[in-house]
C-alpha cells in the first residue's frame, strides 16, 4: 500500500461537494466584484519567486519544492499565486490595456511546512490581484471583497488587522531604528530572532516566542516612521474601510512572511482555529513587477487558505448546503428492462433530468434501498410485463403517490413533474 505524501490531503465526497460550495461562493463575489480569472501553471523558474518572493523569507530558505527538469532547469512548484500572476501580467504585456486589471485565482500551492492543523505541504488558494492603480480605495475595495466573501459564507468574529509596512523610500530608515533597537535587546530574543536582525528585522516582529513578545511589544513602530506618501496613503485606506462600515485593528507588528510588500499589509484571523489562525492575508506590492520584469506596475492582492476556511466554518458550525439527491431512479427486472432503461437513463439525462439506475444486479429490494439511499425524487420498476404493456408506475418518494405513464412519454412527463 501507498499512502499519499505528508501534509497532502484527498478530498473525498461528500467533502468535495463542500468545497464546490464554498468555490461557486467565492465566484459569485469575484464577479460582483468585476474581478476575472486568471490561471497560471503550478511550476515557474526558481527564480521567480527567490526573487519575488524574497532570499531572506521562510518559503525560499526552507519551504519550496524545488527540482531539476530533465533538461537541468531549476523549477519550483509554486508555494504562493502572485508572483505568478505579477510574471504573467508582465509576460502578455497586459500593461498596454487599460488599467486596472482585476484578477482572481483558485489552486493548489506548495510548501515544505511542518503539517499541523491549518497547515499542509500541498494546500489550497483562492486569491485576487489587482494591477495598475495606487488609489487606496482599491486596498479598501480588495480586503471589503474578501469580508464580503466571508459574509455571505455566514462567517461571525473575525478579526481584520491592518497595519502599513512603508516603502522604499522610509522603510530602510526605520529598519535602521528597528535593528539598533533589536540589537540592544538581543539577549532577550530567541535564536531565530537573534540571526533575522541582520538577515530579516522586520520578521522579528512576528515571533510568537514569549521572550521576544517582551521585546516586541515595546520595539519601534513602523507606522511612526512612515513617509509622507506612505501615510496618506494609509490614513486614507482608514477613512474608506470606515466609510464603508469595515472594522479593522491596527496592528504594529504585522509585517507579513513575504518581502515584496509595501504599504498596506493585512490579515483576518479566526481565533477559534488555534496556532494556524490567519484565513487570509495580504496587501499591495507597487516594487514588485520592478523585481521581476522591470516595470513600475503597482499591485495589491490577498490569498485565503481554502482548508483554513472549511475549517472556521466547522468550528462555527456553520451547515454547507449540499444536495445529495437525484431526480429518478430506474429499477430493472432482467437483462431486456435493463438495456431498455439504459437507453432511457440518457434520455432523461440529456434532458437535464438527473437519472441513476443499478449496475451491480441487485435484487429489486436492493434497488429500492439504493434510489433511498441516493435521495431519489421518483422511482419507477421496469420489468417484462412493463414493457409489453408499455407503460410503468412512478412512485413519487416523498409522498408514497404513485401513477401509470407509458415509457414512451415517460421523459416529457417526468420532466414535468420535476
Ligand atoms: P500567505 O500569507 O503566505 O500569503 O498565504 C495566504 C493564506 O494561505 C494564509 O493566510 C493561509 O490561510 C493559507 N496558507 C498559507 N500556507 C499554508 C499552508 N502551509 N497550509 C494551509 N494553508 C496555508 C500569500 O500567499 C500571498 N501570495 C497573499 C497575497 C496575494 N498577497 C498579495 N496578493
Amino acid at each position: 500500500m501507498i499512502n499519499a505524501p505528508r501534509g497532502t490531503n484527498d478530498i473525498l465526497p461528500p467533502e468535495s461537494a463542500k468545497w464546490n460550495y464554498i468555490e461557486s461562493k467565492a465566484k459569485y463575489i469575484f464577479d460582483l466584484y468585476n474581478y476575472d480569472e486568471i490561471r497560471t501553471p503550478i511550476f515557474e523558474y526558481t527564480e521567480l519567486f527567490q526573487r519575488g518572493i524574497g532570499e531572506a523569507t521562510d518559503i525560499v530558505e526552507k519551504e519550496m519544492y524545488t527540482f531539476e527538469d530533465k533538461s537541468g532547469r531549476s523549477l519550483t512548484l509554486r508555494p504562493e499565486g502572485t508572483a505568478s500572476v505579477v510574471r504573467s501580467f508582465l509576460e502578455n504585456k497586459i500593461y498596454g490595456k487599460a488599467q486596472p486589471t482585476k484578477y482572481f485565482y483558485i489552486g493548489p500551492m506548495f510548501r515544505y511546512e511542518r503539517p499541523q492543523a491549518g497547515r499542509y505541504r500541498q494546500f489550497y488558494q483562492l486569491g485576487v490581484e489587482v494591477f495598475g492603480t495606487q488609489d487606496p480605495m482599491v486596498d479598501a475595495e480588495v480586503i471589503a471583497l474578501g469580508m464580503a466573501y466571508m459574509d455571505i459564507l455566514g462567517l461571525k468574529d473575525l478579526q481584520l488587522y491592518i497595519n502599513s509596512i512603508g516603502c522604499p523610500d522610509c522603510r530602510p530608515q526605520y529598519l535602521e531604528t528597528l535593528t539598533e533597537y533589536l540589537n540592544n535587546n538581543k539577549d532577550d530574543l530567541c535564536d531565530d530572532c537573534k540571526n533575522r536582525i541582520d538577515k530579516n528585522p522586520l520578521r522579528v516582529l512576528d515571533c510568537k516566542n514569549d521572550s521576544c513578545q517582551c521585546v516586541i511589544k515595546n520595539a519601534p513602530k513602523i507606522i511612526d516612521h512612515l513617509c509622507e506618501e506612505c501615510e496618506v496613503h494609509f490614513n486614507s485606506l482608514q477613512k474608506n474601510l470606515k466609510n464603508i462600515n469595515i472594522d479593522y485593528e491596527l496592528d504594529p507588528t504585522l509585517v507579513r512572511g513575504l518581502d515584496y510588500y509595501t504599504k498596506t499589509a493585512f490579515e483576518v484571523k479566526y481565533e477559534g482555529l488555534g496556532a494556524q489562525d490567519t484565513i487570509f492575508g495580504g496587501g499591495r506590492y507597487d516594487k514588485l513587477a520592478d523585481e521581476i520584469g522591470s516595470k513600475d506596475i503597482p499591485g495589491i492582492g490577498f490569498a485565503l487558505g481554502i482548508e483554513r476556511l472549511l475549517l472556521t466554518l466547522d468550528k462555527q458550525d456553520i451547515d454547507i448546503p449540499i444536495d445529495k439527491s437525484i431526480d429518478i431512479y430506474l429499477t430493472t427486472i432482467g437483462l431486456k428492462a435493463k438495456n431498455a432503461s439504459f437507453e432511457l437513463l440518457e434520455k432523461f439525462r440529456k434532458k437535464g433530468i438527473k437519472a441513476e439506475i443499478d449496475y451491480q444486479d441487485r435484487s429489486v429490494g436492493g434497488q429500492m434501498k439504493s434510489a433511498d439511499r441516493m435521495n431519489a425524487t421518483y422511482t419507477v420498476i421496469i420489468g417484462e410485463n412493463e414493457l409489453e404493456s408499455g407503460k410503468a408506475t412512478v412512485r413519487n418518494m416523498k409522498n408514497g403517490e404513485e401513477q401509470e405513464i407509458k415509457l414512451q412519454s415517460i421523459v416529457e412527463r417526468i420532466e414535468k413533474m420535476i
